[in-house]
């Protein structure tokens, strides 16, 4: 997008953004939404801080993402107000002067130390709705939250504007890049650290300013879901490579995973290639009124065909999900909501006005419950495993006849598979950010 278009975007954002706080204030019968970025976090008996990580209400308004101290104002009928802490300071940087696309939307007002926000926020503390952390409060602005206001605007942040799924392509450009510079670090020889180092040097990203820690599995760590310990040596035969890592850009986020064989002509090549192909289907399920509990289970069956298939399970697809032997190689959710945070908020939000969709019985991980509508994206990331501790309870329990032990075997030293795209839903064909930016990359 040319910047003259991303101005005009990121202005019907703002527009949708006044919308939405107006009717959720009204809901919640308040007269401002005041919203802190954030204050940095200390650790324990020490002056040393964590990351700073900004208030996801706060980036919704503007792409700014190093920014604590600040705070957004918003009256309906009035142009929102930006309170911007530029402090006197020589020991760090000190944020630049807003400037871009996006500042003509605000009345901005520069401060040099955080007191001195309190002078420009509503007059009266017990009219705001305050949207924040408890230690972001300042003398009587203390963080309200109130449900009625928090839950209108989670609910409908669901739903992106063309600003924000612009912003996403961006997002899923970059993350892209470096996962191609990942898997040539892969090809190369590298241990699991190298390939992270290779993945940050590509997305021009520290691991800090990445959206989550990424995943970077050799070997038998791709069965564990959440592996991020990024071993220095790489292993003597290295034969397989899970990768989970997304990149941000202007405060979103891509969530990719694509795992590869070394040996390319191996069985285990094949069911990379299986699960590929199903991701693809279920990514096509991506439309306007289907409930995503519905494409969870289907993935459950699709995955328990291809176990069948391969020698696996010897279970038909529906006696593997009934059983929960399926459960057992595919133990997550499809996939989640995505957006300013990787798993966004509101997946299991009935109405604007509360309320919870449960999961289905007996898929307690899964993280997005509602029926998707225009404007929603999701990521698809279905996957198998060989997952020592969930075999044992298999070998274990009732079904251990189900599947066959020397299969299970063979496929173990390769750990798992999951390949995860972010897609959006629309009124016709879903859009894969995803599979776009590989082929944009292809291209190049
Ligand atoms: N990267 C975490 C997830 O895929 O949900
Ligand atoms: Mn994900
Ligand atoms: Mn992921």
């Amino acid at each position: 997008m040319i910047a003259s278009d991303i101005g005009t975007a990121y202005a019907a954002h703002v527009s949708v953004l006044q919308q939405r706080s107006e009717r959720a204030l009204e809901r919640g019968g308040f007269d401002h939404l005041v919203v802190p970025s954030g204050t940095l976090h200390y650790q324990v008996f020490d002056d040393r801080d964590y990351a700073y990580a900004v208030n996801p209400q706060f980036k919704a308004w503007a792409p700014l993402t190093r920014n604590p101290g600040s705070w957004l104002v918003f009256t309906p009928g009035r142009k929102p107000k930006l309170v911007y802490l530029q402090p006197f300071d020589y020991w760090h940087v000190v944020p630049e002067a807003p400037s871009g696309y996006w500042v003509e939307h605000f009345d901005i007002v520069v401060i040099r130390t955080p007191e001195e926000a309190a002078q420009h926020l509503p007059a009266d503390a017990a009219r705001c709705a305050i949207l924040g952390e408890p230690q972001s409060a300042l003398g009587d602005y203390v963080p309200n939250n109130p449900p009625a206001v928090v839950q209108y605007l989670e609910y409908h942040r669901a739903f992106k504007t063309p600003y924000e799924i612009e912003m996403m392509r961006g997002a899923s450009r970059t993350g892209v890049r470096a996962h191609r510079a990942a898997e040539a670090a892969f090809r190369n020889g590298g241990s699991e650290f190298d390939i992270h180092l290779a993945y940050c040097a590509a997305a021009r990203q520290d691991a800090f300013e990445l959206p989550y820690r990424n995943i970077v599995a050799l070997n038998e760590h791709g069965a564990v879901l959440h592996y991020t310990e990024l071993d220095r040596d790489a292993p003597a035969d290295p034969r397989s490579f899970l990768i989970d890592a997304g990149a941000a850009h202007a405060g979103y986020a891509s969530d990719i995973t694509r795992t590869y064989a070394r040996d390319t002509g191996s069985e285990f090549q094949q069911l990379i290639d299986a699960v590929d192909a199903a991701q693809q289907r279920m990514c096509a399920q991506v439309r306007a009124g289907i409930d995503y509990k519905r494409i969870h289970l289907d993935a459950h069956l699709a995955l328990a065909g291809i176990l069948k298939n391969f020698g696996i399970s010897r279970l038909s697809p529906e006696a593997a999900l009934e059983t929960g032997v399926s459960s057992v190689f595919f133990p997550h959710g499809i996939g989640h909501g995505i957006g300013l945070q990787v798993h966004d908020v509101a997946g299991f939000a009935e109405s604007d006005r509360g309320g919870t969709i449960a999961k289905p019985e007996g898929h307690p991980y899964l993280r997005l419950t509602r029926v998707l509508e225009p404007g929603m994206v999701v990521t698809i990331e279905p996957g198998i495993y060989f997952a020592e501790l969930l075999l044992d309870g298999l070998r274990q329990g009732p079904h251990a006849d189900a599947v066959d032990w020397n299969r299970i075997e063979q496929f173990r030293p390769y750990g798992g598979i999951r390949i995860e795209d972010d897609v959006v839903c629309t009124d016709g064909d879903p859009i894969n950010l995803t599979r776009d930016a590989y082929a944009e990359a292809a291209a190049s």
